[in-house]
């Protein structure tokens, strides 16, 4: 199977396995693999993780590339940070290890999206670099594209599109990524899309990010 990791994490087929707190379990694997899904999409599934402070500009750019990819006819779904909150992970708080339970989680769904042969797009802060690295170790090496949104505080902060620095500011909200919380700059990314360089609209971003999609052979079987 196109699983890519079953090996390395344990899961042996035929073999009885015990994972966390999951025993007696089994790998049940299916006719149709990765590589057919890949083949009907023309296209290969991978995870494009979004990193970078709050109004960094993240979902738009997100966005932008999820509208490029889909005048390209190609398949690709957006896990944003903000809309998973009123979901999936609405009972997790912005406490240190309610993001990572956050990351964990949308770094498994993503990898289930990039094993359905689909480009996903995953928009977070992602703050911690160890998250961050334990969902690139989900997927096969090259399929995790780090994008790191460099745009310094003090912008992100005049642009405050939610208000949210303001209140952070007054004290309002307390634990706030930038403020008063950490943010671990990415320093291996593989896309940096900095604030301030020639070209950086959100659309030119986002095509920067097509670029090297096309470059790797992801937007073909
Ligand atoms: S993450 O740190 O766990 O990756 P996530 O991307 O899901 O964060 O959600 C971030 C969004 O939640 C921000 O864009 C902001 O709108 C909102 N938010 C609310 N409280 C906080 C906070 N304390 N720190 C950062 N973002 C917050």
């Amino acid at each position: 199977m196109s699983n890519g990791n079953a090996g390395k994490k344990g899961r042996h087929f035929g073999q009885l396995s015990t994972l966390a707190n999951s025993t007696n379990i089994l790998w049940h694997k299916c006719a149709v693999e990765k590589v057919d899904r890949q083949k009907l999409l023309d296209q290969k599934g991978c995870v494009i993780w979004i990193t970078g402070l709050s109004g960094s500009g993240k979902s738009t750019v997100a966005c932008a590339l999820n509208q490029i990819l889909h005048q390209r006819g190609k398949l690709s779904y957006v896990l944003d940070g903000d809309n998973l909150r009123h979901g999936l992970n609405k009972d997790l708080s912005f406490k240190a290890e309610d993001r990572a339970e956050n990351i964990r989680r949308v770094g498994e769904v993503a990898k289930l999206f990039a094993d359905a042969g689909v480009i996903c797009i995953a928009s977070l802060i992602s703050p911690f670099k160890i998250d961050r690295d334990a969902c690139r170790a989900l997927l096969p090496d090259g399929d995790f594209i780090e994008v790191f949104m460099n745009v310094p505080l003090q912008i992100c902060e005049e642009r405050d599109p939610k208000g949210l620095y303001k209140l952070a500011r007054a004290g309002k909200i307390k634990g706030f990524t930038g403020i008063d919380d950490p943010y671990e700059v990415p320093l291996n990314s593989e896309i940096v899309l900095k604030y301030g360089d020639p070209c950086s609209s959100p659309i030119e971003m986002a095509e920067k990010v097509v670029f090297y999609l096309e470059e790797k052979g992801y937007l073909q079987a």
